[in-house]
């Protein structure tokens, strides 16, 4: 098995990712002394520099708790935010590439559990082990072991996680929905969306908020639609080889795909996620499917009340994990600080502090949710009740190559909408991936 197919080989039921890339890793020989070798000696140094893609209102204000909760135990290291814009990344994991290759990491940076963290940092040996630390820490006590399967290579921990998203949600305008005498239960399918979508265009009103200007959007409404369309363990298998891509399924999931771009906002193109997830908050469009970081930017907006919320059409069983923490540089410029900023993400307290502002649940299970909303009372309930299962839009599903061919196919279906053409070319990028 090559190793481009062995990272795409798990999902959050499974154990086969980190055991597969044991031999990978055992071999590998940029796998130079550990963090726990290298202790960091001495005081902490002036500076922290922070890496992340965490810049829209609910983002900026979520990683604000966290340099905040920094800053009460090391008041005199001055912070340096070097976030940059881009959902999901697409711009961050680019910049951040040219530094790690030129020698200059910052202290600490942003990454997706899974394929992400493995193929970016794990394997091209740009993240120390954090092993140590875990136990110090306590850490494999309170981070659900599925999460912590999916940030372990050979036995060792790479990263911290500071929140749980969920990524299969449908976030609607309230008051549209009443205005045109609709109704949102507290499950929908997909003929009730498509229904209701058909009563609102008929209104003139864009049913679904796009925002495509960001890459990973399309591509994650369409996995919301694969997995509605083939249950939790079939999705789970388009990435573990599992479930073929030239399954009838999957046709039927395209063609569904088709259907809910029928009435779609016509500037999509030009809009971000947020901007998106603004039309909906000003009642232009009536739903958007995405991760719950969108709830985060309603709370920015205050717009709480506005906002209705239901798993995207038909994937109610389904919880698709999008989960943001934290590495360790091979060679950070501040390593004393480098370390206690993971351990201030690691603590129960910055991840309750993080998680309303964000959108996120904590990814701790002990962090204190009891002030916690009925929206993130929910989006809880759902991670521990629903099938836990990855996302490709955010990384941790398929190798960064297999991604790419998927995002480039789904780009070309918003404008051709060949189905045919479509799903051909999201077999042909499985079989790349396979083929390594
Ligand atoms: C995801 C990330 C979230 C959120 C979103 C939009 O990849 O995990 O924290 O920021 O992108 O940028």
């Amino acid at each position: 098995m090559t190793a481009t197919r062995r990272i795409s080989r798990f999902s959050l039921n499974r154990r086969a990712f980190a055991g597969g890339s044991a031999a990978l890793v055992a071999t590998a020989p940029w796998l130079r002394a550990s963090a726990q070798d290298a202790t960091p000696a001495g005081d902490a140094e002036d500076q922290l520099e922070i890496f992340s893609w965490w810049t829209t209102g609910g983002e900026a204000a979520g990683l604000q708790q966290l340099f905040d909760a920094f800053s009460a135990q090391w008041p005199d290291v001055e912070i340096v935010n070097a976030a940059v814009a881009g959902g999901a990344g697409s711009n961050a994991q680019v910049a951040l590439q040219t530094r790690l290759s030129g020698g200059e990491p910052p202290d600490s940076w942003q990454s997706h559990h899974g394929a992400e963290l493995w193929s970016l940092y794990v394997e091209p040996g740009y993240t120390e082990p954090i092993t140590a630390l875990y136990e110090s820490e306590g850490w494999a006590d309170v981070f659900p072991q599925g999460l912590v399967d999916q940030l372990t290579f050979d036995g060792e921990q790479y990263l911290v996680p500071v929140g749980v998203h969920r990524g299969n949600v449908m976030f609607y305008n309230r008051q549209v929905i009443a205005d045109n005498g609709l109704e949102v239960g507290d499950e929908l399918t997909v003929d009730q969306y498509l229904e209701i979508s058909a009563a609102l265009g008929e209104a003139g009103i864009a049913s679904l908020a796009l925002g495509s200007q960001d890459t990973f959007a399309a591509p994650q409404l369409f996995e919301n639609i694969l997995l509605g369309h083939l249950g939790p363990e079939a999705y789970g298998g388009l990435w573990d080889g599992s479930t073929a891509w030239d399954d009838a399924l999957v046709t039927e999931a395209i063609e569904q795909f088709g259907q809910m771009l029928d009435n779609v906002n016509d500037n999509h193109p030009s809009l971000t996620w947020d901007g998106a997830m603004d039309l909906v908050i000003d009642g232009t469009a009536a739903f958007t499917s995405m991760g719950d970081w969108a709830w985060g930017h309603a709370v920015s907006r205050e717009a709480q009340d506005t906002i209705g919320w239901v798993a995207h059409p038909g994937t109610a069983a389904g919880f698709v994990a999008v989960m943001d923490g934290f590495t360790l540089p091979v060679g950070a410029p501040h390593p004393v600080n480098a370390e206690n900023w993971l351990k201030t993400v690691g603590s129960a307290e910055a991840q309750a502090a993080f998680a309303p502002d964000k959108g996120a649940i904590p990814a701790r299970t002990d962090a204190d949710t009891s002030t916690f909303n009925e929206y993130m009372q929910w989006a809880a309930a759902g991670f521990s009740e629903a099938a836990v299962t990855v996302s490709n839009a955010h990384g941790a599903a398929a190798s960064p190559q297999w991604r790419q061919s998927i995002f480039d196919a789904t780009t070309l279906f918003l404008t051709d909408r060949d189905v045919a053409t479509y799903q051909e070319e999201l077999v042909f990028a499985d079989e790349d991936a396979a083929a390594g």
